[in-house]
């Protein structure tokens, strides 16, 4: 019998401390007026100085194991996204959360495709387990932005926020619980776009993070909108088909800008922004996971997801939900 890769579980952890536009207002140049209107955000939340990335991911990836019916001994391999690991180079942030979880002697990593994290983890989990040797791996994105912001840039520091969310990738035998399909893609050459300018051969530490905005803006509307529309294509199915549309959430602008092109009708489109902010590789799985908990996402509903981040790296996901309630 054909044996696929399905989304077992999903959850997230939101750290304490939410901080408004108009607590930004006090500390630098700038309006909740402004950001609203460019972005959609009007809050998002940071971690406590005590609080690291791989603790943010620890309590995501607790909740994302119980809600799979599984225990730590199950699970066969970690696997993290982060811009914002603990450590600059090592050790990994999936292997400090793997530690901390109980899970010894299995294989742990990060990847670092920065917003576009949970689409390559869902690859990269669906390949392991597809090849047979894997039965349960741990995805987790998250973040402590906070830890790598320029509080005097206000053309990045107003836009991200810190999180988790956690998700179990196992096996079905059915197709129609399976994750469908997955595509990723990455173009170097637009690597200064969106960037911690430090590198090795620097002495100097740049380890703040630096966008173009307005350029990034563009590239991800026209890469995202054919990229979506592809993978629709290719596996045959309509935008009517799919339950729910759960883009990164970056700005608001670029998801409606996709969102129309493909005709989604409101309901369908998951918006967390607002709240969030962009938390790059944990923004998709904490949106899941706040439809989840609204408990409006049913077994066999299936999901489009889309992300485009630092590298350049994009890509999109077409998922049937396999979790349990
Ligand atoms: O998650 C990874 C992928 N990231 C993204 O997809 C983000 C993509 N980019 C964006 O979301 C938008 O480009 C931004 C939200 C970052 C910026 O919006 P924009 O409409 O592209 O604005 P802009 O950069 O063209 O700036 C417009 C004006 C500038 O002033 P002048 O030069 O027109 O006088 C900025 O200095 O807005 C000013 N500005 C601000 N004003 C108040 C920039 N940041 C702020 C701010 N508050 N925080």
């Amino acid at each position: 019998m054909k044996m696929y890769a399905a989304l077992k579980s999903i959850a997230s952890y939101v750290p304490k401390n939410q901080v408004t536009n108009f607590d930004l207002e006090k500390q630098i140049d700038t309006s909740h007026e402004w950001i609203v209107e460019r972005t959609g955000i009007s809050s998002r939340f940071f971690a406590s100085k005590d609080e690291n990335t791989s603790d943010l991911a620890v309590k995501a990836g607790k909740i994302a194991i119980q809600r799979a019916g599984l225990k730590h001994q199950d699970i066969d391999m970690v696997i993290v996204a982060t811009l914002s690991p603990d450590y600059l180079t090592m050790p990994s942030t999936a292997c400090l959360v793997a530690a901390k979880l109980g899970i010894i002697n299995k294989p742990a990593f990060d990847i670092s495709t920065a917003c576009t994290g949970f689409i390559y983890l869902l690859s990269i989990a669906k390949a392991f387990i597809e090849s047979g040797g894997y039965n349960n791996i741990l995805i987790i994105g998250a973040e402590k932005i906070s830890s790598i912001l320029d509080f005097s840039d206000r053309t990045t520091c107003v836009l991200f926020g810190d999180g988790a969310g956690a998700a179990i990738v196992g096996r079905t035998n059915e197709k129609k619980k399976s994750i469908l399909d997955v595509h990723i893609a990455a173009d170097g050459n637009y690597s200064n776009l969106l960037c911690t300018p430090r590198n090795t051969l620097q002495d100097q530490a740049k380890q703040f993070l630096q966008m173009k905005g307005n350029e990034v803006f563009k590239l991800a509307v026209k890469t995202l909108a054919s990229d979506v529309e592809n993978i629709l294509q290719k596996n045959h199915i309509t935008p009517q088909e799919i339950k729910y549309f759960i883009p990164h959430q970056a700005n608001l602008r670029i998801i409606n800008a996709v969102g129309n092109r493909l005709n989604f009708q409101d309901e369908q489109i998951v918006l967390t922004v607002q709240k969030y902010g962009n938390t790059s590789a944990a923004s998709i799985p904490m949106a899941i996971n706040d439809v989840y908990e609204s408990g409006k996402l049913d077994s066999g509903d299936l999901i489009l997801l889309d992300a485009f981040g630092g590298g350049l790296t994009w890509g999109s996901a077409l998922v049937y939900f396999d979790g349990r309630r």
